[in-house]
């Protein structure tokens, strides 16, 4: 019988490579940069052909998802992968939880409601976060008390250098507070391809966070609410806070809460009794960067076409022309003032390049 030919395969599959490509529309800041090469990636056959294609083979590569966590300062010259695989399913079911998949290139968002019609609630506190399923735990991405780490069960990745397949337990990941091993020392070896959640089946409303508690009390749902009023909330709350980076380029938070020792958190309580805080587990304080940053007077200003989000310190914004260049000059003004005035050093949260 004749064996298909792997290598065959791959060859036949490989995607389009296009050069010079605009990476406007890949990247939600907006800015005007380009790729040396790009190319998109449905199947996984493509990925490999894409990897070993000897005439990129000596370039830098750049895995792009929905590109919400990245700050261009220049044109990437290199070859861009951009990740479109698609499909979900529920992959296994015991007496304690639902296990669901989904592939890299999903939409995160459209992965949550997809969650919650199979009647399969956990994720809804993560809804509205824009990105994709595959960029997801690379920082681990969070919101209104919950991280999707609490889920994750497990993910498939292919090895940059090798095109090797490898899956990582959710252990594996080491995920932290926006952080994972893919930041860390996996940083640009791996692109993950698939990510598998375990939701328990029993589930409790996560229903803590101030912000949730006060919207849900606004819409009347905060007696025993279900996973839909929880996720209606979220968007409302998302909706009022954060620009849409479709109408106003931005990446989210631009920086993490900062995590300090004790000691330097009750010098600086004595100090500035209005500090909005939350104690961790190991004796550390993590503090809320967007009050910070308020009280230095930067929300709603701008440094040229860049600027402080009016109803959210803690996200800078394009208001229109901006380069990475200028939102980076921003964010070190930024870092400056609250440096000076609090003594905390202020940590991006996205990817800058
Ligand atoms: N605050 C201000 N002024 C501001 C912004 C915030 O005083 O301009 C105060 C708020 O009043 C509140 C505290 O700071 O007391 C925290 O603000 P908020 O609830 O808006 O949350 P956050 O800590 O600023 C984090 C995440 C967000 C996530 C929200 C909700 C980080 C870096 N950011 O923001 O995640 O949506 O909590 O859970 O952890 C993201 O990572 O891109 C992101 C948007």
């Amino acid at each position: 019988m004749l064996q298909p030919d792997a290598s065959r395969d791959v060859f036949h599959d490989a995607p389009a490579f296009l050069a010079d490509y605009s990476l406007r529309a890949h990247h939600t800041f907006g800015f005007d940069v380009r790729a040396r090469v790009a190319c998109q990636i449905e199947r996984e056959t493509q990925l490999r052909a894409a990897l070993q294609a000897a005439p990129f083979a000596a370039l830098p590569r750049l895995v792009l998802g929905g590109g919400s966590n990245i700050v261009f300062t220049r044109d990437f010259d290199g070859l861009v992968l951009h990740i479109a695989l698609r499909g979900r399913c529920v992959v296994a079911e015991d007496d304690d939880a639902w296990y669901v998949a989904a592939a890299a290139g999903e939409n995160w968002h459209q992965f949550v409601c997809w969650t919650l019609a199979q009647r399969m609630p956990g994720l809804e506190n993560l809804a509205l976060i824009p990105g994709t399923v595959g960029a997801a735990p690379i920082q681990n991405i969070g919101a209104y008390g919950l991280e999707m780490g609490e889920y994750l069960f497990s993910l498939c990745a292919l090895e940059l250098a090798t095109g090797r397949a490898f899956e990582f337990s959710a252990a594996a990941c080491r995920l932290g507070y926006r952080d994972s091993f893919f930041k860390q020392e996996g940083r640009n070896r791996f692109v993950i391809t698939s990510v598998k959640f375990r939701l328990p089946k029993a589930w409790t409303p996560r229903a803590g966070y101030a912000d949730l508690e006060r919207e849900l009390a606004a819409q009347g749902r905060d007696v025993a609410p279900d996973a839909q009023a929880i996720f209606d909330a979220v968007v409302a709350v998302r909706c009022a806070k954060l620009p849409d980076p479709e109408v106003l380029g931005n990446a989210g938070s631009f920086f993490k809460n900062p995590v300090i020792e004790a000691a330097q958190f009750a010098a600086l309580r004595a100090r500035e009794p209005g500090l909005v805080s939350y104690p961790q587990a190991d004796g550390r304080v993590k503090l809320a960067a967007g009050w910070l940053i308020d009280q230095c007077g930067w929300k709603g200003r701008a440094l040229g076409p860049a600027a402080v989000h009016e109803r959210q310190a803690l996200v800078l914004v394009n208001r229109g022309g901006a380069s990475g260049g200028q939102i980076l000059a921003l964010a070190r003004a930024i870092q400056h003032d609250v440096a000076e005035r609090f003594g905390v050093a202020l940590e991006p949260e996205p990817v800058c390049l």
